[in-house]
């Protein structure tokens, strides 16, 4: 039997239109959130991201202060202008689109960022709350990934977990949410040995590779749950994952496609984290 398809779209929109709601009671006792996004240089990916968030905002009623500054800007200036944010009381949240232009060193733009304005969860600061069990924001992709997992009907709870990848956006951090919610979690990566057996144990896979095909259906055990955050292109030039999508189907219970699984998951868990953001910043 073919796995059921995990629909990122429209999982994501149902959280946008939760996020809509509770922006409208919010804006009802005069707090509208408010979120600056800023983007560096001119990567094409970037933009097209950069873009979504902005089109997100406008569906949810948050409102977004888009920043473009070229390729040549300072990483004095741009701390620059993190500070005014993060002064700025009329903005809640502050996201710096990744990758930054090389001469830019991106541990300083993420260590400037307010913890209490970083809606990507990529201060030290949030990572650390985070692994110790604290109340802060979760990271977007990671907690995207959970809520495909949850809202499909599926538990957690003492599963065999397996994540390729060890990405500080994505790898480590979705495996610290699968442990929270009491997965028996594996990390694997480029070194690690055996993975075909690693895998074959699992009963959620997530991919973080960045390499097509990471995951294959010889890897995969009957009735396993697959989640492919992988962003590829193929010889065709058309967007896959980093699953074997359409042998691996066939093996597992359900599989997220790309595009359309957690791609749009991203976004609608950055407008979560700036509606929360701007509910915690009305109580100071
Ligand atoms: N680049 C790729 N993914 C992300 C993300 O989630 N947030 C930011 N700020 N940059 C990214």
């Amino acid at each position: 039997m073919s796995a059921k398809i995990i629909d990122g779209k429209a999982i994501s929109l149902d959280i946008k239109q939760e996020v809509k709601k509770q922006t409208e009671q919010l804006k009802q006792k005069g707090i509208t959130p408010c979120l600056a996004v800023v983007l560096v240089g001119e990567d094409s990916a970037s933009k097209v991201y950069v873009n979504n968030k902005k089109k997100a905002c406008d569906f949810c009623g948050i409102t977004s202060i888009s920043y473009e500054l070229p390729e040549s800007t300072k990483e004095s200036e741009l701390l620059e202008l993190i500070k005014k944010l993060n002064q700025d009381k009329s903005i809640n949240g502050i996201l710096v689109q990744l990758p930054l232009p090389k001469h830019i060193n991106e541990n300083h733009i993420i260590l400037a960022i307010s913890p209490q304005k970083d809606v990507d969860c990529f201060h030290p600061q949030n990572v650390g709350t985070l692994y110790t069990g604290g109340k802060c924001f979760l990271p977007c992709t990671p907690a995207g990934i959970l809520e495909l997992i949850q809202r499909s009907g599926y538990d957690i709870t003492a599963k065999e977990c397996v994540v390729i990848g060890r990405s500080n956006i994505v790898g480590k951090p979705v495996a610290m949410l699968l442990l929270r919610e009491n997965g028996t979690v594996t990390i694997c990566h480029s070194k690690t040995k055996n993975l075909h057996d690693i895998c074959k144990r699992a009963d959620i896979i997530v991919v973080a590779t960045g390499k097509r095909n990471t995951l294959t259906r010889d890897m995969v055990k009957q009735g396993a749950i697959i989640i492919d955050v992988g962003m590829n292109r193929n010889e065709e030039g058309k967007l896959c994952g980093d699953v074997d999508f359409e042998n691996v189907k066939e093996v597992a219970r359900a599989i997220t496609p790309v595009p359309g699984g957690v791609g749009p998951m991203t976004i609608a868990m950055l407008m979560k984290n700036c509606l929360t953001a701007a509910e915690l910043q009305s109580y100071c």
